[in-house]
Parts: structure tokens; sequence; C-alpha cells
């Protein structure tokens, strides 16, 4: 098992680039199932979760090719209807591939999703929908068994705009008999971008008010290429980076307006942010204003990017309170802050964070993806080392972070658990 180890203190300085967007990928190559032949995707991250879905799509019988800038994907056949519960266990992303085998197929086994340990994560919205497009849906044995020989349009509403739900249910309507309409639908920028591809391979997808989505139903989708959106969580783990280490980085490939809100929040710490053509830049300043944070659904404060932004608010001067309202278990990193001297206690669904002088560096072990950007954040930050376990949450999403934040000038090395090699 690797490790990381950061010595904190450092400036982080000069310019990055922004990967390919995680959870763009993961719903377009959800949808390349429905494309009876081949897909070619620029910009795909080289992460653990776009590693799991891929071969989630390579046991379905799918063709995977794997360039140097591209993949190329070849549904042109798909020879299972079930999907492996060792890969959906692992990522909860991976059940959307339920409406896309059913579409394919006529029916499909995919059991309950695991994922990220970030709370209760259930898919009744996902059930529902699929059952209004008149899919039969039974539950057994922790699979979800689906048949429908035509999906058909509907009309849907969702309790809460889900990202996975809107999806799922958009791409699954796309091949649907007439038109399908998602009320309270979800609206992230993932979204768009998964809209556009389908769209480009010939879908009719548009949204005809806010959070409300019109699907007209198509024969089939056309072999396409297609340049994935760059990942504003990745981009704003480097700007909030940035501002802990009191450091100046361009962060290149991303625009702006994507990172609003993490943008303001940054500005109301005092930090001072520059907005440019496809560049953010952060130049970090001290002291730390204490801010309060609501997380909401998109436009809103992005709960990706509270855990991140809660690490920086440890050393503010002053009291921070963070609300997390999308999930109800995202505070449980916490705990191996509060390890590092972070002064913080949990009310409810809110976190309250008296900030500190400074945190000192500790053994920590990541226990979700973006637990593992704030423990990082934190280290950077700290007067020491530290030694961050648990990596296979922070490699499913971050595409050679420790190299990224290297280049920045980070003391920071990953190595084997026994090994005892020099810090960079
Ligand atoms: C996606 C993102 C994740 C992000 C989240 C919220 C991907 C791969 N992941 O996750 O990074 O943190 O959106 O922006 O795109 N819910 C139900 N029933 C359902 C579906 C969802 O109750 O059927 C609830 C969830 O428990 C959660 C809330 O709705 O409390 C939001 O979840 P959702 O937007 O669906 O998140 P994901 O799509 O899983």
């Amino acid at each position: 098992m690797d490790k990381l180890i950061i010595e904190g203190g450092r400036r982080l300085t000069g310019r990055v680039k922004v990967s390919g967007s995680k959870n763009a990928a993961l719903s377009i190559l959800v949808a390349t199932l429905l494309v009876k032949g081949k897909t070619k995707l620029y910009n795909l991250p080289r992460i653990g979760d776009v590693w799991t879905m891929l071969e989630m799509l390579n046991k379905l019988g799918v063709k995977v090719k794997l360039e140097e800038d591209f993949a190329e994907i070849d549904a042109n056949e798909i020879e299972s209807y079930e999907a492996p519960y060792e890969l959906v266990k692992k990522m909860r992303a991976s059940f959307n591939v339920l409406g896309s085998i059913l579409v394919r197929c006529g029916r499909a086994r995919v059991p309950l999703p695991g994922g990220c340990d970030i709370g209760t994560r259930p898919v009744d919205f996902h059930l529902k929908g699929l059952q209004a497009m008149g899919a039969e849906i039974r539950m057994e044995h922790g699979y979800i068994e689906a048949y429908a020989d035509k999906l058909r349009g509907a009309d849907i509403y969702l309790d809460f705009p889900s990202v996975g739900a809107t999806c799922h249910l958009a791409t699954a309507a796309s091949l649907a008999e007439g038109t399908t309409y998602i009320r309270n639908a979800a609206e992230e920028p993932e979204i768009h971008d998964l809209f556009n591809f389908l769209n480009q391979a010939g879908a009719d997808i548009k949204y005809i008010d806010s959070r409300v989505i019109e699907i007209k139903g198509v024969e089939k989708l056309r072999e396409t290429s297609y340049e994935i959106m760059p990942d504003r969580m990745e981009a704003g783990t480097f700007m909030i980076a940035a501002a802990a280490t009191e450091g100046d980085v361009l962060i290149e490939g991303i625009d702006p307006v994507y990172l609003k809100p993490v943008i303001e929040k940054l500005r109301e710490t005092g930090c001072e942010v520059l907005e440019m053509e496809n560049a953010v830049r952060v130049i970090g300043k001290r002291p730390i204003k204490p801010v309060n944070i609501v997380t909401l659904p998109h436009p809103g404060f992005p709960t990706d990017m509270q855990q991140p932004f809660t690490a920086l608010l440890m050393i503010a001067d002053g009291t921070s309170m963070v609300t997390e309202t999308i999930y109800d278990s995202r505070f449980k990193y916490l705990s191996e802050l509060a390890r590092m001297g972070a002064d913080v206690k949990v009310e409810g669904r809110t976190a309250v964070i008296k900030g500190v002088k400074e945190l000192t560096g500790a053994p920590v072990v990541i226990s979700d993806l973006r637990a593992g950007a704030a423990l990082v954040i934190a280290a950077l930050m700290a007067r020491g080392v530290s030694e961050i376990t648990g990596l296979e949450n922070l490699d499913r999403g971050y595409e050679n972070l420790e190299g990224k934040l290297a280049s920045l000038g980070a003391s920071i090395k990953r190595v084997a658990e026994e090994s005892r090699e020099c810090l960079v």
C-alpha cells in the first residue's frame, strides 16, 4: 500500500494544467454504450474511477482501446446484460449502466451500488424514473433486474436535483419512443457536457426551463468523437491549495465561470483571485478571514469542494460555519483533521470551525475522494511531516496529484509503505 509523505510549509507557485472531468467522463462513458459503433473520447482523465468504468464496459463486451491522447470505445456488440458486483461496489456511478444496458439488451441485471463513504445514497429516483418510462423493475439478492422491450417517453419529477439520476434517465430516454421530461433536474456543468456529447451523437436533449429537460427520443445514436470538459473540482482543489500555502498559482485550461462559488468564497477569505480566459490565478494572502459556506446543487457551492475548503478554514482568523445539505455524512474526515490540530465540532449538518494558529503534520487516513483532497491541503499547510494513507480513494479522482503539486514546489512524495525514500 502506498502512502504520501508531505512536508508542509512550502508556498505553491507556478502554473498547472487541469485534466479532464471525472464526473463528465463517467457519465459519457455510460452513454457510449448506446452507440452501436465506435466513440472516440479525448481528454479522458487517467484516474481510478475511469479505469473502473472502462473495465465495466469491457466486462459487458465492449471493446476499449487506449491510445496516447484518446480512448476508442466500440460498443457495436454488447455481450452481457449483467454488471459485475465487484465493479459496482467500488464505484456508485457504475450503477448508471443499468439504463443503457436495458435499452441495448431489453433487460439488465445490476447490483445496488457502493462508492465513497459519505452517507446513505439511495437509487430510488433512478428506479422510479425508469419505471415511469415503462421498465419492469425487480429487486432480488442485492441486484436490480430491469426489463423493457422499448422505453417510452414519460414525465418524470425528481424529489431532489440528483446529478446521477438526471444523467442516467436522460441518457436512457434519448433512445426512448416519444418525448421525456425530467423536472427538478440537476444542471451541473458535467450534465451539459454529457448532453453535448449525446446531441453530437444524434440525440435531441435540451433544457426548456430552469431544471426542466426535454428529451425527444431518436431511433439511434451515431459514431462520434468528443473532447471531455476540464475538471472543475480538480481546478478548485489547486485553487484552495494555492490559498492554503499563501502561494501564487495559475490554473490553466478551465473557464472560471464553472468555479464562481469557490472564487467568491476564496475572495471572502481575503485571497486575490484573477479570472482569465480559460484560466484562474489565485494569490494567497494572510490572515485568512473566516467564512460561512452552505453546499447546494449547482450553481450553489459544490459539495465536492466542501471538504477541501473546510481544510483551508482550519487556519482562519476566527470561526467559520460549513453546512452540508447534499449528503448526510460528509464530515467524517474532520476527525483526521483534528489529529493535525484542527479545532472543529459538528452540530447536525453544520461544522463549526475555530481557526487555529497552525496545523501540525500527522499520520492520517483518507476515507473518501474529497476527504483526500482536504487532507493533502491540510498537510501542505501544516508544520512538519504528514503521512497520508488510503490513497486508493484519492487516486479515484485525481490524475497525478503528487506530480502536479511537486511541480508547483510542494514537498510531496509517494512511497510504498515500507520504503524509506527521501522527500523531493
Ligand atoms: C454526483 C457526483 C458527485 C457529487 C454529487 C452531488 C458523479 C460521478 N458524482 O454524485 O461527485 O458529489 O453528484 O453534486 O457525477 N439521492 C436520493 N435518491 C436517488 C439519488 C440521489 O435520495 O435516487 C440523494 C443522494 O443520497 C444525495 C443527493 O440525492 O443525498 C444528491 O445525490 P446525487 O446528485 O445523485 O449524487 P451522485 O450522482 O451520486
